[in-house]
Formats: structure tokens, sequence, C-alpha cells
């Protein structure tokens, strides 16, 4: 099949979360399974593109601000393409230095940049036009979150007569529907869409794409069926139900190659399931350079590490493991804190890690290398997360061997089993209600199993064995794909019918 992705992020060219992660190992994944995938993504300021690139300059249609005063100002938009050799697909970077040429992805000091809605639309407008131009019949349109509803609109709305761009089916996956991508009405020219589109106030990105993708997706099973309720569905549930079989969940994987103790160039030490003395040195490292008290002796004596790595935001559970943290530590924990975000919540960790600096760490920064010594030198991995679509720090702290504490919710249900619940097959330790003492609770049953040399061991060489590689699920991607090209065949029929009757 060919395949047309739309996404704001991919790695290693440009990050902020875990979507960029998975376009870059889907796109190589389904790249794997000899499928031809491009990769449409904004040049932000600082994207090297790869070596052997070639620009293309191209025009496209641009909306123009209906106040401003020159009226004939901004309605082409030259454009350079840069398509250039990725890991297994090719990535098609969009040169627009007014739009991306600046010092955020999405916006700047907290704040959105207010022509958004614009930045994006041009983002597709460049894949349609270059799929059109080119000519080379695609099969699937596949936009990610928010940012590529534009592109899936604008493939409906505007291209319906353009048959290399029309016969595609779409595909949109949500890796987080907190964020919809909301447009005010009185900012919705930027869009270059039908004014009947939305609700009277503004248009809904993220709700129009799911409404109009042939299949849409989430990143783990169990955030298909939570995102259907109205308590996590974040304002969608009633049409992620309406949508029914259209609507899936595929768990996300990990690049193996790119997570793998055995190979870890940053690591002190690396280390396999049959050789775990390399983890035990990259641990006796972690505390030493933190200043961690670990005690004398190996797993059955010394306290355990718990690592935390992420966006620090009520999202991902920090505000539960500031107030667990004092438990924690009693239990005889040691905890180190990775990342940056909510200043009331890093400045709370902060204080409590001033009055045991022997026992807690915090870290208020973004750092690619200690993320691999935690996630190498931990015991444990905390995920309290009070929602989580797929979640990756639990599949890559397995892949090491530190074994996850996690609440029972999304992704992280699908990939964590509780090892006191299924002593034969559990992985982690899982907890329910999203409260402190659930959190302390299941730390406390992890630092007991800790204490017992033998069973923990197995855990952590069982964690080991899983396959979180991208083999499945870019399979499962193929059926979708192949689901959403047999849907959009019975799309036109469906609308004859309809005239029909
Ligand atoms: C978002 C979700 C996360 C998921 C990632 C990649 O960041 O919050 O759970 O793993 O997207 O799909």
């Amino acid at each position: 099949m060919r395949i047309a992705m739309v996404s704001s992020e991919c790695e290693p060219y440009a990050k902020v979360g875990g979507l960029a992660d998975v376009v870059d190992a889907l796109a190589r994944g389904l790249g794997q399974l000899g499928h031809e995938v491009d990769v449409f993504l904004p040049l932000y300021r600082g994207v090297r593109p790869p070596a052997g690139s070639h620009r293309r300059a191209l025009a496209v249609a641009r909306a123009t601000d209906p106040s401003s005063a020159d009226e004939d100002e901004g309605d082409v938009a030259t454009v350079d393409l840069l398509t250039g050799p990725a890991d297994g697909y090719r990535i098609r970077l969009v040169d627009h230095p007014f739009s991306y040429d600046r010092a955020g992805l999405y916006g700047e000091t907290g704040a959105d940049y207010p022509d958004n809605a614009a930045r994006f639309t041009l983002l597709g407008r460049v894949a349609l036009e270059t799929i059109s131009e080119e000519g080379s019949q695609i099969d699937i349109l596949h936009g990610h979150d928010w940012e590529a509803g534009p592109a899936l609109l604008m493939q409906r709305h505007l291209y319906a007569s353009d048959s290399a761009v029309a016969s595609a089916a779409s595909v949109l996956t949500c890796h987080n529907l907190a964020y919809h991508g909301w447009v005010a009405r009185g900012q919705a020219w930027q869009l270059e869409l039908p004014e009947t589109l939305g609700a009277p106030d503004g248009i809904d990105l993220l709700r129009e794409a799911v409404a109009v993708a042939d299949i849409v997706n989430t990143v783990s099973p169990t955030y298909a069926e939570e995102s259907r309720t109205a308590a996590m569905g974040a304002g969608l549930d009633d049409l992620l139900r309406s949508r029914a079989d259209r609507y899936l969940g595929i768990i996300n994987g990990i690049d193996t190659t790119l997570w793998d103790p055995a190979a870890d160039s940053i690591i002190p030490v690396p280390f396999s399931r049959d050789d775990l003395s390399g983890k035990q040195a990259c641990r006796a490292e972690l505390g030493a350079r933190h200043g961690l008290q670990l005690g004398d002796g190996g797993w059955e004596r010394g306290a355990p590490i718990l690592g935390m790595i992420g966006r620090l935001d009520p999202q991902k559970g920090f505000d539960l493991l500031a107030s667990a943290a004092p438990g924690l530590l009693e239990a005889g924990a040691r905890i180190v804190v990775l990342g940056t975000g909510d200043p009331a919540l890093v400045r709370g960790l902060q204080s409590l890690a001033t009055t045991r600096p022997d026992r807690l760490v915090v870290l208020d920064r973004f750092d690619r290398d200690e993320a691999r010594r935690i996630y190498a030198g931990a015991d444990m991995f905390l995920m309290p997360s009070r929602f989580e679509p797929c979640g990756q720090g639990q599949m890559i702290s397995m892949r090491y061997g530190t074994v996850p504490v996690v609440r029972a919710t999304g992704g992280l249900v699908d990939t964590v089993r509780d090892a006191d619940a299924d002593p034969q097959a559990g992985t982690g330790f899982v907890f329910g209600p999203a409260e402190p003492e659930a959190l302390v609770e299941a730390g406390r049953r992890a630092i007991a199993a800790y204490q017992d040399e033998g069973r923990w061991r197995e855990l952590v060489q069982r964690d080991m064995a899983l396959d979180f590689s991208w083999g499945g699920p870019a399979r499962e991607y193929v059926a979708a794909y192949e689901r959403a090209v047999a849907s959009r065949r019975q799309a036109p029929l469906d609308a004859a019918q309809r005239q029909l009757a």
C-alpha cells in the first residue's frame, strides 16, 4: 500500500511527546512490511533534513484574514517541500519560515500560537497538493491527532473531484483526546473550509476529523473502551460511540533496537536477561551519582530505586506522586524523578527533596541520556497516570528489567499485569483509584516483592522477555487500512443509495 501520513511530530526531527516516537516507528514498521510511507511534517526551526534530500517549490492556496487591509496578500503561498530518505520511509518537510521557523512547535511560554489553525492547514494543504500533483495514487491518508484534522477535512470538502486525493481512504489516530484543536468562529477563516462546518461558535478539529475519517483509532484497546464513556471521552464519547465498529484501539509498540539494554551505549554497563550484573552496576551508578543512600547488599537488602520520568502534569499523576512520596520513602523507597512541567508540582517535590536528599532526587529538566540511565538503573518505574492512551515508559522500563508500578488505566491495563493477582504471569504492580494511598499501597507491595530475591529476579527476567516490538501493531494498522479502503469503496455507494431513497 501507499500511505501518506500527516503529523506534527516525528522522531528524530521534531518531538514533544510520545507521538513523535510512534509516527517514526510505525512508518518504519510499515516499511518493513513492504509498504511505502511518506510522512509530511513541518520543517520547524532547527530540523535538519536528511542527507540526499531534494527541494522543490510549490504554490498553494492560502486563506486571507478577512479583516486584513491588504486584500490580495496571502491567497497564494510559495512553500518549499524537502523530500528525503528517512529510516525505512520518506520524510517530506514543509518549509515555510513564516509558519514554522519559530521557537516552539505549538507555542511559546505556555501559550499556543494564535495561527495554529493556519499553520496546520498549510501542512495539510501541502500534503494534499503534493499527492494531487504527483498523481501517484495513494491508498491511505493517515492523520495523527487534531493537527491532521485540516488535511482530512480538506480531502473531503475541497478535493472531492480530484481523484488522486479523493480516492484515498482516511485513517485518524487519536493519541490523546485531551487536545482538540478548537478554532473559534472568528478565526475559522484560517481553515479554508466551508463556513457551515462545526458549531456556531467554532470548530473542534478533532471532533470533525473523527466524524469524517473512514477509520478512527486510538492507541490501546482499553483507552478505546474508556473513551466511549462520558467520564473519559473528553466530550467526544457520543461521537466515538456512534462510530461503533469504525473506532478501534491498537496498542503502540516501542522501537526495540533503539531501546535495548544489551546495546545501549549511554548506560554505564549494558546488560541482558541472562546476565543482570550490568543492571546492578547501573543501579549503583545511578544511586551514587545522585547521592542516594542505598544501603548495602543486593536485591534482598538494599533499598529499591523508584524512577519516574515524564511531563510533570496531572495527566501523568505527578500530583499523586507528590502526595504519595512521604509514604513511599517511609516504606523504604529511594525515588528519582526526571521531567519538566507544572512549576507548582516541581516546587512541591523539590522542597520535599531538600528534607530527604539521600532518598529523593528531583531533576527538573529534559534529558534523554539521563532518562536511559534511570530506565536501566531503577528497580521500579512509576506511572500513576490519571489517563493514559498508551504510554511508552512502562514498556521501555520492562525491557530494561525495571518493574512498573502503574494505575489501571488505558494502555497501562493492556501492557502491565499485577504480579500479586497473577503470580505466574504478572509483570508489575497495578492500582485502581487515582489516590495517593492507592499508589503507596502498590508501592509497598512492590517493595515487599523486591525483598524476595528469587521472586524479584523472576519478575525482572519475565519483563525483559516480553515482546513490545512494532511488528504486531504495524500488522494491525495494515488490517485497519484494509478496512478503511473497503469502507471508502462502499461510501460512494451509500451516498448513491441515499439519493435513490
Ligand atoms: C500521547 C499519549 C500517550 C501515548 C502517546 C503515543 O502522548 O498521552 O499515552 O503513548 O501519545 O501514542
